[in-house]
């Protein structure tokens, strides 16, 4: 599937793919973009905007840097969560991106959202999905309960985002091993580094490049292997 084009993309040339980054805090997830897609990791893909909902994340920093738009708008801004949600919306479709990458993003993206960009959401989560996802995992959290029930594999998961939390079809997962000294914190870098800052590329570069495809509740990728990820 690419996004919105894949009906157009028989018979037009392949024009770069669009993408809305969404993040909340540090944005090390949206800068391994904007180093993928300059060192051309990712190919066909444009960053036409970054959002995010705190005004003090050090991501509006990156896009700055990096001469991306960017837009902060926080909830707190709002009377109450529809009015936000509302022009949540309204900023995105006003960005008109065919890809929205949910990148670190605190947000609970509204229905209205997740319908008006059916199927072209993806969002990055720090665990192999089923295990530590759903309400009230994320950041560190994440890793406490990984500690907490002692497994040996952790990771990270690209999905696509449906209305549930976590829920949606899995794109790309990528383990790693725990070990027994690890913290929260150190075990959030080590999934960092060694798998949501090269799956989160990749899967772009994969739906960029109409290699993605989404078959009920499955993700088919176009020449996938073992090899593709590890
Ligand atoms: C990442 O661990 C991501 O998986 C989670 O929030 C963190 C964001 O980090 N959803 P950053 O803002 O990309 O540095």
């Amino acid at each position: 599937m690419r996004a919105a084009r894949s009906a157009q993309s028989s018979y037009k040339e392949v024009t770069d793919l669009k993408i809305a980054v969404l993040v909340s805090g540090g944005g090390t997830n949206l800068q391994a973009i904007i180093d993928a897609i300059e060192n051309k990791t990712i190919t066909n893909t444009e960053i036409c905007l970054v959002y995010s909902n705190n005004p003090n994340a050090y991501a509006l920093e990156r896009a700055k840097k990096a001469g991306i738009k960017s837009v902060c708008k926080s909830p707190k801004e709002f009377e109450n969560r529809e009015d936000f949600n509302k022009a949540l919306l309204q900023i995105l479709k006003d960005a008109d991106p065919d890809l929205i990458v949910l990148a670190g993003c605190l947000v609970v993206i509204p229905d209205i959202v997740v319908k008006a960009f059916e199927g072209r959401i993806i969002n990055i989560h720090p665990s192999l999905i089923p295990s530590f996802c759903g309400t009230g995992y994320y950041g560190l959290k994440v890793h406490e309960k990984a500690l907490e029930r002692g497994v040996r594999v952790s990771g990270a998961t690209v999905h696509f985002v449906d209305e549930g939390t976590d829920t949606g079809p899995i794109i790309l997962q990528k383990p790693v091993m725990i070990r027994q000294d690890d913290t929260p914190e150190v075990l959030q870098k080590r999934i960092m580094e060694q798998a949501e800052w090269k799956i989160l590329p990749m899967a772009i570069d994969l739906i960029a490049n109409n290699k993605v495809q989404i078959r009920g509740n499955k993700v088919f990728i176009e020449g996938y292997e073992e090899e593709t990820v590890f």
